[in-house]
């Protein structure tokens, strides 16, 4: 934290909030009324005043395991004091093997191969990239083209921004990668309003594939790549039958199929992976935020063995895929994953997140009749409450419900637009879940 001056205050808080240009923040209005926080623990921040938030949303859908986990600052600590860093290219060290090996095990049988990375955005445009290059070697050059959702998010990358799509994300920043298209978002309000879990409606979405298969021609298409909820739009579960159906077409005319896991992995669809939850294997499935409950930047790709093992020819001196981040595989995220494992093994929280789905479902309805609530939608630990946008601006409710939530009701929520997005850590019990309803309440009818 910046601080050029310290101040009387008992953390260090800066005077200057200038020089940060924070990402994806309404700036101006956040160094006016700062959200300012010192510190975490198990289901709570700590504001620099030393007020106590409940966490309503897992950091940023990240901390799985609850917030401040010795076992794994101190596997982090251990690590650094050890092994600071090491060369990912031509090195290796053997925790990133133990760590690939135990992401294998988690993972749908085929998905036996893990290529590591920093983030969510560096694991969609790495498995972009993966699939291009592994048509280029089967001889099907032609197929370049990459298509994403309607709402979908995977990412600030080039790749990910360009097969992204949420408008705001994409406008300001040029034409973006030529040869993409998108499928239909998969939401329809007036059929599926109010759902819980996966909605009834809307597997006939995935027929759109087809329809750009017939526009473009099956083989000038590499890849497919979705959400299997997505989270960053506002929280929409995938329509019944809607996955399998995806998969059936990219498999008839041999297009990859990229399930993007980086919310969904790791517990918060009561699954290791929602793959599973959804009997349907992809090429490739990305991962990120809950790999190290949050607490060291890493993501990573999950990658077919026949995808991987058609790069494993040619001399053997050779690189097989020219791609790779100097902190691939970096040893304080190994050390922080491999703990992280440990936990969710030993405290079995995808299971705990499965069964308390449908307690936390039901709560987070019974906010149907506040104000200006327009739909809900709970899909495993997850929520997103889509209230009526302000007649003065799409947005503004939402971002007051932000501020109303940390100013005033010591809860941290996500806001997307005017929808309120609830994704607690999968510790999370009965009792919390009940305190978090009963604040976000206050705050809708706050904003009212
Ligand atoms: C589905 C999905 N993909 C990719 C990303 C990007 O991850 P990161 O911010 O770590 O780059 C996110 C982030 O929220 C995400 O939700």
């Amino acid at each position: 934290m910046l601080d050029k001056s310290p101040t009387k205050s008992p953390v260090n808080v800066p005077n200057d909030l200038a020089a940060h240009w924070m990402p994806f923040t309404a700036n101006r209005a956040f160094k006016k009324a700062p959200r300012l926080l010192a510190g975490a623990k198990d289901m709570h921040y700590i504001t620099v005043d030393g007020r106590k938030l409940i966490d309503g949303a897992a950091g940023m859908w990240c901390t799985n395991a609850g917030h401040g986990r010795t076992q794994i600052s101190d596997a982090i600590g251990k690590m650094a004091a050890t092994l600071d860093y090491a060369p990912p290219f031509q090195f290796g060290i053997p925790q990133a093997f133990e760590l690939a090996s135990r992401i294998a095990d988690l993972a749908p049988k085929g998905l036996d191969h893990v290529f590591f990375c920093n983030s969510g955005s560096e694991a969609a445009d790495t498995a972009l990239k993966i699939a291009l290059a592994y048509h280029q070697i089967n001889g099907q050059g032609a197929r370049s083209r990459l298509i994403g959702r309607v709402r979908g998010y995977h990412g600030v990358g080039f790749g990910g921004t360009s097969v992204g799509g949420i408008v705001g994300n994409r406008k300001i920043f040029g034409s973006l990668l030529a040869g993409v298209d998108h499928l239909p978002a998969t939401y329809d309000r007036e059929k599926q309003a109010f759902t819980k879990g996966e909605p009834e409606y809307g597997a006939h979405f995935a027929d759109a594939l087809e329809d750009l298969v017939n526009l473009h021609g099956a083989n000038t298409i590499a890849a497919v790549i979705v959400e299997p909820m997505a989270g960053s739009t506002g929280v929409l579960a995938a329509p019944k039958g809607y996955l399998k159906r995806l998969r059936e077409i990219t498999q008839k005319h041999g297009i990859l199929l990229i399930f993007d896991e980086v919310i969904t992995g790791f517990g918060r669809l009561g699954f290791a992976f929602a793959a599973e939850r959804y009997g349907v294997l992809p090429d490739m499935l990305t991962f990120a935020k809950g790999v190290t409950n949050g607490a060291a930047p890493m993501g990573g790709v999950l990658v077919r063995d026949t995808i991987h093992d058609a790069f494993m020819t040619g001399p053997e001196h050779m690189v097989e895929l020219t791609h790779g981040y100097t902190y691939s595989a970096h040893p304080l995220a190994c050390a922080a994953g491999l703990a992280t494992l440990d936990i969710y093994r030993d405290e079995k929280l995808f299971e705990r997140s499965n069964k308390l789905e449908p307690k936390f479902a039901d709560a987070i309805m019974s906010l149907k009749n506040q104000p200006n609530v327009l739909d809900i939608r709970t899909v495993g630990l997850t929520a997103g409450i889509d209230l009526a946008p302000q007649a003065d601006g799409v947005g503004k409710r939402g971002f007051a419900g932000l501020n109303s939530a940390f100013h005033d009701h010591d809860i941290m929520l996500r806001a997307v637009g005017d929808t309120l997005a609830l994704t607690p850590p999968l510790i999370v019990t009965e009792d919390q879940i009940g305190e978090i309803v009963d604040k976000v309440g206050k705050v809708i009818r706050a904003v009212a």
